[in-house]
C-alpha cells in the first residue's frame, strides 16, 4: 500500500459514498449487535469530533494535554541528550505537530522528522511549517492510520529511529491491544531506537471525573457527536436527544469508561440494519486507561520494552517514558 496517497473508501453503492472505511463501518455495525453495545472510539475524529477535542484539550479540568506539554517543555533537553546525534523521529499521530516542536528544538542534528497521521490535510500543512522552519531537515510525511497495518514506504536506512507516541493515546488501547501495538512499534526501532511514551497516571478519581465530565459540556458533545458522525457516513438515524453523555471510573479496572445511555427504549436503522435500545442500555464508546507502575511495568514486559528513564510533573499525574526495546 502507498500510504502516501489520499485515503478514498467507498461504500457499497446502496449507501452512496462514505468516508468510513469498510473495516470501521463492519466494526460499528458489529459493535451495536452485540448483547454489550460498543462503537470504536475511532469514529469520534470527523472534523467536528477533531475540532471539539482540541477544545476539550484547553478545558481546566481537562489536564492531560497541560500536564504532558509542561513535562515535554521541562525535560526536552534531557530527552534530546539522551536521543544523541542523527536520529530519526517517527511523530504517532502528529496532529498539529507540537508536540514533536519541543524535541526538534533541542535536536539540531536530527536526520528526518517523520510525521504520520490519517489527516492528510494537517499531516500536508506541518510538513511544509516544520520543512520551512527547518530547511536541513528531511520532511517525510506518511499519511496513515497507524491502528491498521500500514508500511513506512522512504524511511532512511540503519539511521536510529525514535518512536514518539503522546497524548496517553496508549491509554485508549485495551491493554493487550496496547502491548500489540508497542511491540509493532519496536520492530520499527529495534536494535538501538527507543520510545517516547505518554502515559496517564493513575490518580484522585475525582479529578479524573471532572477532566470527563467538564462543565461547559464539551466532552458529552465530542462523545453525542459519534453518532451525528454514524447518521452522515452510516445511512444511521440516531436521534441525538434520545441520548446522554456517561463517564466514570472504574476503580477496579483503572480506566475511565465513557458511555452514551439510551434514555428511551426505541430502535434506530444503521446501514439497513435495525438495532434495539432498552432504556436505559448504554453504548460504550471508550476506554482510557490510568497506570500505575505496576500495570506500566506489566505493559511494558508485554511489548519488550525496558524504561531508560521515567518523567513526570511535580503532581505526578503523568509520565512522559523514555523507553528501549529489549534485544531478542
Ligand atoms: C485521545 N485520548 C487520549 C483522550 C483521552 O483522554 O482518553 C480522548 C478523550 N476522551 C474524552 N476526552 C478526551
Amino acid at each position: 500500500m502507498n500510504n502516501t496517497l489520499p485515503h478514498s473508501h467507498h461504500t457499497s453503492l446502496e449507501f452512496g459514498a462514505s468516508s468510513l472505511s469498510d473495516s470501521l463501518q463492519s466494526a460499528a455495525l458489529s459493535g451495536l449487535e452485540n448483547s454489550s453495545k460498543t462503537l470504536p472510539s475511532a469514529l469520534f475524529y470527523d472534523a467536528v469530533g477533531a475540532r471539539l477535542f482540541e477544545e476539550i484539550c484547553k478545558l481546566p479540568e481537562y489536564y492531560p494535554t497541560r500536564t504532558e506539554t509542561a513535562i515535554l517543555r521541562q525535560y526536552a533537553p534531557a530527552l534530546a541528550s539522551r536521543i544523541g546525534a542523527d536520529a530519526v523521529l517517527i511523530d504517532y499521530g502528529s496532529g498539529s505537530g507540537e508536540k514533536a516542536q519541543f524535541l526538534l528544538d533541542q535536536l539540531p542534528t536530527l536526520t528526518a522528522y517523520v510525521p504520520l497521521d490519517v489527516s492528510r490535510e494537517q499531516l500536508m500543512q506541518l510538513a511544509a511549517e516544520r520543512s520551512a522552519q527547518h530547511p536541513l531537515l528531511q520532511v517525510l510525511p506518511i499519511c496513515a492510520d497507524y491502528t491498521e497495518p500500514f508500511d513506512f514506504p522512504y524511511l532512511p536506512y540503519q539511521a536510529r529511529y525514535i518512536a514518539f507516541f503522546p497524548g496517553s493515546t496508549v491509554g485508549n488501547f485495551h491493554p493487550p491491544d496496547a502491548a500489540d501495538f508497542l511491540a509493532q512499534i519496536r520492530q520499527t526501532v529495534m536494535p538501538d531506537g527507543k520510545l517516547i511514551l505518554g502515559v496517564d497516571r493513575r490518580k484522585n478519581p475525582d479529578i479524573l471525573h471532572a477532566a470527563y465530565n467538564d462543565r461547559l459540556g464539551l466532552t458529552a458533545a465530542f462523545n453525542l457527536n459519534i453518532l451525528r458522525h454514524l447518521n452522515r457516513e452510516m445511512n444511521a438515524t440516531f436521534n441525538i436527544s434520545h441520548f446522554r453523555h456517561l463517564a466514570f471510573f472504574n476503580e477496579e479496572i483503572s480506566r475511565i469508561e465513557m458511555h452514551l445511555e439510551s434514555l428511551v427504549t426505541h430502535q434506530v436503522m444503521i446501514n439497513d440494519q435495525l438495532i434495539h435500545f432498552d432504556a436505559g442500555e448504554t453504548i460504550r464508546t471508550e476506554y482510557s486507561y490510568k497506570y500505575n507502575e505496576e500495570s506500566l511495568n506489566t505493559l511494558l514486559e508485554a511489548s519488550g520494552f525496558q524504561i531508560d528513564q521515567l518523567f513526570t510533573d511535580r503532581r505526578e499525574w503523568f509520565w512522559i517514558a523514555l523507553l528501549n526495546p529489549i534485544p531478542d
